[in-house]
């Protein structure tokens, strides 16, 4: 049983805007089968009594309303303008408000009171990403006899930054009611673990045990990954191919450099809008001969950050295209609006360059997502953030970058427009490598095979050195 605030049923339509759990869940749910449990989208005037349940394909859906004023607080409030700016290291925008906390935490009880009923002594529950924190707890508290995984898709921080919220200690402690919690990377588990030593007292075994707050649990990194063939299929599609044409129609042979992102402050937007202009500025012999499409998908527009984001990205395009376009060449397409994911898939495969620059990201599918997306005859280069998840994965084939060091990016983007398609290929075939490696498939085995196997329960053999 999946649990998670989004979900998306049926088709992932809107793709860009929906985010990379919602994908990486549906690849893992459509491989294996099973239950998803989340918010239904709709907001309603009361407190909802019972999930909505559907099935569609090998999933079935249980989906829950969310009562108008707990959403404002808990999604609007304490999940996307505390956790959210706060786990991506972006104290100056975490608001610690205590209504909103209550707010969450009552969301999540709920959540888990209308779960309940669905669960069958022994089920597998894994609950992911920092909305639904306390869900284990609730549950455990309501008895539930069930493994309980946790899997954050977000970056946990360092200790210094966390510490700063006034409810560090409990929402540690909710994650220690799981019996595995999962990160995206290496650092992120080293900074939970650094943090259960410091501040909870707490223990971290060699073999990835954490003893703290009177429980004994599984801490590890399993990044997830994307669904490779399903990729490499969705950008040769009839759609792909008709929605690259036409965007292939309007180049007249231009290079094409492209980034795909939710309209977020995490993702670096303004910053890699201002290294492209400097590609123009410090590579003049690129003007005219390159195109920057940068597609940001609206993202939790109630939330005034996102707004001023933005009019700070609109201003910016505005500026970049008044002071260097020409009759005949824009520089710069920014488009505020989510595509199929089928044309993204298509619109990857015509770019030269995929720009994927974030601030900081947990994982960042959408790197993945254009590496499968190429023509492995003739790969595009990806550039890509080392403050994104994905960097892990993907450093022996792509130009890693920091993203903040804008002349740094330019320079890359430039390298990227040069690169002959012998080393494009090499550097393809080596992330593709990877990959494959680490899919999505083996994301969810590898989690699951210890949420089966929590520690107090694995083999003594298992425990010894062989
Ligand atoms: C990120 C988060 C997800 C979230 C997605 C889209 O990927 O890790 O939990 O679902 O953004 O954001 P939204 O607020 O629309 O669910």
């Amino acid at each position: 049983m999946v649990v998670s605030n989004r979900v998306t049923p049926l088709t992932l339509r809107q793709a860009a805007a929906a985010g990379g759990l919602a994908v990486g869940v549906l690849a893992a749910l459509q491989q294996s089968g099973g239950l998803w449990f989340g918010w239904s989208g709709e907001t309603v005037g009361r407190t909802p009594t019972a999930a909505k349940v559907f099935r569609t394909g090998r999933i079935t859906y249980a989906l829950v309303d969310l009562k108008d004023s707990d959403f404002e607080a808990y999604y609007g409030g304490f999940a996307n303008r505390t956790l959210w700016p706060l786990f991506h290291y972006r104290i100056d925008l975490a608001n610690y408000d205590h209504d909103w906390y209550k707010a969450y935490r009552r969301v999540n009880l709920q959540f888990a009171e209308l779960l309940l009923p669905l669960l069958q002594d022994g089920d597998l529950v894994w609950v992911h990403d920092y909305h639904l924190i306390p869900m284990g707890f609730e549950l455990r508290r309501l008895e539930a006899r069930v493994r309980l995984g946790f899997f954050l898709h977000t970056p946990f921080p360092a200790p210094q930054v966390y510490l700063t919220m006034p409810w560090h200690r409990q929402l540690a402690a909710d994650l220690c009611s799981y019996d595995v919690v999962g990160f995206q990377t290496a650092t992120d588990l080293r900074q939970f673990q650094d943090y259960v030593e410091q501040e909870l007292g707490g223990e971290v075994g060699a073999d990835g045990s954490v003893t703290a707050m009177g429980r004994r649990l599984r801490a590890l990194a399993v990044p997830i990954g994307i669904d490779v063939p399903e990729v490499a299929a969705m950008a040769v599609s009839g759609e792909a191919r008709r929605q690259a044409q036409r965007v292939a129609a309007t180049l007249a042979d231009r290079h094409l450099v492209i980034g795909v992102d939710r309209l977020d402050y995490t993702k670096g937007i303004p910053e890699r809008l201002k290294a492209f202009e400097l590609l123009l500025r410090n590579y003049p012999e690129q003007r005219r001969r390159v195109t920057f499409m940068q597609i940001s998908a609206p993202s939790r527009e109630s939330v005034p950050e996102y707004l001023e984001l933005r009019q700070s990205v609109e201003l910016l395009t505005g500026h970049i295209n008044g002071r260097h376009g020409e009759a005949d060449w824009v520089p710069l397409r920014y488009i505020n609006r989510s595509f199929s994911r089928r044309a993204l898939m298509g619109f990857f495969r015509l770019s030269r360059i995929g720009l994927v620059t974030p601030l900081r990201d947990g994982m960042n599918l959408v790197a993945m997502e254009y590496v499968a997306a190429q023509d492995p005859e003739d790969p595009g280069v990806l550039i890509l953030s080392r403050f994104a998840g994905a960097a892990g994965h993907l450093k022996d084939g792509a130009l890693v970058v920091n993203p903040y060091d804008t002349h740094h990016v330019a320079d890359a983007l430039q390298a990227g427009l040069t690169m002959s398609r012998e080393e494009r290929r090499l550097r393809w075939e080596r992330m593709m490598h990877s990959l494959t490696t680490h899919d999505i498939g083996a994301w969810r085995e590898r989690f699951l095979e210890r949420l089966r196997n929590p520690p107090e329960l694995q083999p003594a053999k298992r425990l010894q050195p062989s």
